[in-house]
């Protein structure tokens, strides 16, 4: 069994890839909502989260963990590795070097939350690419509100997302990595805003990748599904959010 967590909805957008590569495994998914969002909120605090919700997690069964928000895995993926030594994590990290190997410009945005941002992994990846390209970078103020709430689009929404947008497309940015799992929820916006010359990297298909081959080389794909989608969606607060997002991507994909 898989299991996924984010302090939301967002890690939605990682499920929504890998249900795509792995669609015959079980899943359980947590939403933190209750503790919703991690981006402001101390490492300490966001790390003694993840330890709660992983050993929530591996009581449902699970053995593989997805960290599937940003924040979290800069906070807490090297303390969680340590302290369960025996399960898998796969993290989620801003995608840096397929922006700067495929920018034009030289200029690259990458939008995150503030956590992500200091997060040492980060900032270590960032380095190495600072001296080829300029790295730009906002945090996406109320992207991740608006994505609970389910406002996906319309004027409000635009006028959120341009605020935290414009400074990186003023600087000459031709690419913007999402940086944060809430994000791609909002890329029809952050495209249009953008201009159709900006490439939006979403990293979900890439870490839905890596987590089969880790799965792969482990034996834990067990194809024991009951059914398509399986999964059990549980939330730390109000269910609704989670149950709304998880709709919209049966939507999407028919
Ligand atoms: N989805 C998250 C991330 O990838 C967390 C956003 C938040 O709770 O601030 O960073």
């Amino acid at each position: 069994m898989i299991g996924i967590f984010d302090s939301g909805t967002g890690g939605m957008s990682v499920y929504r890839e890998i249900r795509k590569v792995l669609p015959r495994e079980k899943y359980v998914y947590f939403s933190d909502n209750a503790h919703c969002p991690y981006g402001d909120k101390s490492a300490e605090y966001v790390r003694d989260r993840g330890r709660f919700i992983t050993r929530f997690l591996l009581d449902k069964g699970a053995d593989v963990i997805v960290i599937a928000c940003n924040t979290a895995t800069a906070a807490a993926v090297s303390a969680l590795r340590a302290e369960f030594p025996d399960t898998p994590f796969i993290g989620m990290e801003p995608a840096v070097k397929p922006a700067a190997l495929g920018t034009r410009s030289g200029v690259i945005g990458v939008l995150a939350t503030a956590g992500t941002l200091k997060g040492s992994k980060y900032l270590t990846t960032k380095g190495k690419f600072e001296d080829n390209v300029r790295i730009v970078e906002a945090v996406g103020r109320g992207f991740v509100e608006l994505v609970e709430d389910g406002r996906l689009d319309g004027p409000e929404t635009e006028k959120v997302v341009e605020r935290s947008l414009r400074p990186l497309l003023d600087a000459g940015a031709d690419t913007v990595v999402l940086g944060c799992t809430h994000y791609p929820f909002l890329k029809d916006v952050i495209s249009r805003i953008a201009g159709e010359d900006v490439r939006v990297i979403d990293p979900a298909p890439s870490v839905a990748r890596h987590l089969v081959d880790v799965m792969e080389e482990r034996k834990l794909i067990r194809g024991d599904a009951a059914g398509e989608q399986d999964i059990e969606l549980v939330s730390s607060g109000d269910p609704a959010p989670l149950e709304r997002i998880f709709r919209m991507i049966n939507t999407e994909r028919v």
